[in-house]
C-alpha cells in the first residue's frame, strides 16, 4: 500500500460501480468509489430500472381497474381515480428506499463514498473536487447517459429524454415516442396505461432491435392490439415546440414525402452512449473506441496496467445485471481470484405486459451459425395463463440440430422475465432440450411452458 490511498478506487457508483466496490471490500481490500450524484445506485436506481417498474407497475394497476378488465374475475370497479402525485410519491419511495440501502451496505463493508466528480490525473491518481486520491487500482464504472438526436432539444417539459419521462406532473394528450427499443416501449406502456395516445416512430423496420424475429413481430402485433401506433421505417427530421405542444416532422426511412405529428409529449429514446466526458482519460493513457467506449480484456483491465472498466461503459448490452457480474468479476480478479462473466448468457427482459425476454443466440444467428431445431409453445396451451386469462405469447426454445444442445431462448408471457431465468440457468449449465423437457415443473405455472416448448423440439409437445 505504501503511499497509495485505497487498494481501489471506484469510480462511479451504479449497479457496476456499487457491486465491485463491495465486492473488493468484502476480499479485504481498502476500497472507496467516487460518485458525483447526490445519491448511490447510479442510473438503475436513481432515474432507470427502479422507477421506471414502479411506475409501470401501479400503471398496470390503474389500468386494470379503470378499464373494467376486471369484470372477467368477478371483480368490478367504479369511479376509479388517478392521483399521479401519488403514484409519484410511490416511485420516489422505492427509489429512496433502494439508494439508502446501498449507502447502508458501503457503511457495513467499510467502502467509503468520495462525493463528487473524478477525473484522472495520471494512472493511479484521481482528483475529486480538488482533493488528489491515489489508488493502486482504478475502475471506471461511469455508466452511460442518453443519446441526444442531433437538431431536436430535450427541454424535459415537452421534449423529454427517459428521466423527464418518469416525472411528468400530468398525463400527456399524446407522447409521441422516438425509437422503439426498450425504453420507449416500456415508458410508452406506462403513459398509454394512464390514458395517453402514444405514437412510436421507429426508424428501422422493426421494433426491438437485437430480439429474436419473431418475438419482434409478435411484441409489435400485442402493443398495435394494445393501442399503440406504430411508425417503423420512418425518421423524425424535425421538432418544434410551441408552447406545450410541439410539432413532429416525419418521412420514410429512405427517403420521400414528409408528414406531420402534433403532440405534447415527445420522448427522445433512441439509445444510450458511454459517459467518459470529464474522465480525463487521456491523463490516464487511455483512450475509447470509435463507439465512446472503453475496451477491456475478459478480465476487465484496460490497456493500461492497474486501471479497469465495468458496465455500461465497455461494449455489450447496456444491463443493470451484467454490470453488476461484471463488478463481482472484477473486484475478484483485482484481488487475484479468477472472475468470469458468460457474455454469451446475459439475459434481456423488457417489463412491458406481456414481459418479453430472452437469453443466447437468436433463430436468425443461430441458423447463420449451423443446423438449428426449434420448439415453439404457445402460452395459449398454458393451464396457468389460462386461468388467469392472460394468455398471450409463446415460448421458443432454439436447439443445435446435432448436440441437441439448447442455444437460445425466447419468451413472450406475463412474467417472462422472471421465467428466462429458468433457461439462462439451465444454459449456463449446458442444457440440452432434452434435459429441459425431462425436468419436472410444478403445475400450473407459466415455466410448464419452457418445459413444452423443449418437449416440441424434441417430437410433440403434451398441450399442443
Ligand atoms: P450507471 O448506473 O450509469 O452508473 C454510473 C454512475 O457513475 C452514475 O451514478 C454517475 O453519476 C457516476 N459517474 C459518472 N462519471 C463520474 C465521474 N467522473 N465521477 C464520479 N461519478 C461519476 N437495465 C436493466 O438491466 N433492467 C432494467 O429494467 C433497466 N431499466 C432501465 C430504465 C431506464 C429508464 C434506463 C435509462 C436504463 C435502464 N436500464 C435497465 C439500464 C441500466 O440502468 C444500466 O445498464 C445500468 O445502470 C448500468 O450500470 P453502470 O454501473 O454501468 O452505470
Ligand atoms: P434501444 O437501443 O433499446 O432502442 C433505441 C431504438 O431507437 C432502436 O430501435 C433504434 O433503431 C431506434 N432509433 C435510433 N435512432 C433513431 C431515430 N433517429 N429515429 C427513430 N428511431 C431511432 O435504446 P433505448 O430504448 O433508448 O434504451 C437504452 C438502453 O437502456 C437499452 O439499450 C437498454 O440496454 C437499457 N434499458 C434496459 C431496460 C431493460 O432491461 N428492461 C429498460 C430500459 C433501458
Amino acid at each position: 500500500m505504501a503511499d497509495y490511498d485505497y487498494d481501489v478506487l471506484v469510480i462511479g457508483a451504479g449497479p457496476g460501480g456499487y457491486v465491485a466496490a463491495i465486492r473488493a471490500a468484502q476480499l479485504g481490500l481498502k476500497t472507496a468509489c467516487a460518485e458525483s450524484r447526490a445519491t448511490l445506485g447510479g442510473t438503475c436506481l436513481n432515474v432507470g430500472c427502479i422507477p421506471s417498474k414502479a411506475l409501470l407497475h401501479a400503471s398496470e394497476l390503474f389500468h386494470e381497474a379503470s378499464s373494467g378488465a376486471l369484470a372477467k374475475f368477478g371483480v368490478k370497479t367504479a369511479g376509479v381515480e388517478l392521483d399521479l402525485a401519488a403514484m409519484h410519491g410511490s416511485r420516489l419511495d422505492a427509489v429512496n428506499g433502494l439508494t439508502g440501502g446501498i449507502e447502508f451496505l458501503f457503511k457495513k463493508n467499510k467502502v467509503d463514498w468520495l462525493k463528487g466528480h473524478a477525473a484522472f490525473t495520471s494512472a493511479d491518481t484521481v482528483v475529486i473536487d480538488g482533493k488528489k486520491v491515489r489508488a493502486k487500482n482504478i475502475v471506471i464504472a461511469t455508466g452511460s447517459s442518453v443519446t441526444p438526436l442531433p437538431g431536436v432539444t430535450v427541454d424535459n417539459e415537452v421534449v423529454l429524454d427517459s428521466t423527464s419521462a418518469l416525472e411528468l406532473a400530468a398525463v400527456p394528450k399524446h407522447m409521441v415516442v422516438i425509437g422503439g427499443g426498450v425504453i420507449g416501449l416500456e415508458l410508452g406502456s406506462v403513459w398509454k396505461r394512464l390514458g395517453a395516445k402514444v405514437t412510436v416512430v421507429e426508424f428501422l423496420d422493426q421494433i426491438l432491435p437485437g430480439m429474436d424475429g419473431e418475438v419482434r413481430k409478435e411484441a409489435a402485433k400485442l402493443f398495435k392490439k394494445q393501442g399503440f401506433e406504430i411508425k417503423t421505417s420512418t425518421k423524425v427530421t424535425k421538432v418544434e415546440r410551441s408552447g406545450t405542444s410541439a410539432t413532429i416532422t416525419i418521412e420514410p426511412a429512405a427517403g420521400g414525402a414528409a408528414e406531420t405529428i402534433e403532440a405534447d409529449a415527445v420522448l427522445v429514446s433512441i439509445g444510450r452512449r458511454p459517459n467518459t466526458d470529464g474522465l480525463a482519460l487521456d491523463k490516464a493513457g487511455l483512450a475509447v473506441n470509435k463507439r465512446g467506449q472503453i475496451e477491456t480484456n475478459h478480465d476487465f483491465s484496460t490497456s493500461v496496467r492497474g486501471v479497469w472498466a465495468i458496465g455500461d461503459v465497455i461494449p455489450g448490452p447496456m444491463l443493470a445485471h451484467k454490470a453488476e457480474d461484471e463488478g463481482i468479476a472484477v473486484a475478484e480478479n483485482i484481488a487475484g481470484l479468477t472472475g468470469i462473466v458468460n457474455h454469451d448468457l446475459i439475459p434481456s427482459v423488457v417489463y412491458t405486459f406481456p414481459e418479453i425476454a430472452g437469453v443466447g443466440l437468436t433463430e436468425e444467428d443461430a441458423t447463420a451459425k449451423g443446423e438449428v431445431k426449434v420448439g415453439k409453445f404457445p402460452m395459449v396451451a398454458n393451464s396457468r395463463a389460462k386461468a388467469i386469462k392472460a394468455a398471450d405469447g409463446f415460448v421458443k426454445v432454439i436447439a443445435d440440430a446435432k448436440t441437441d444442445r439448447v442455444l437460445g431462448v425466447w419468451i413472450i408471457a406475463g412474467p417472462a422475465g422472471t421465467m428466462i431465468g429458468q433457461a439462462a440457468q439451465a444454459m449456463e449449465f449446458g442444457a440440452s432440450s432434452e434435459d429441459i423437457a425431462y425436468t419436472c415443473n410444478a403445475h400450473p405455472t407459466h415455466n410448464e411452458a419452457i418445459k413444452e416448448a423443449a418437449m416440441a423440439v424434441l417430437g410433440k409437445p403434451i398441450h399442443a
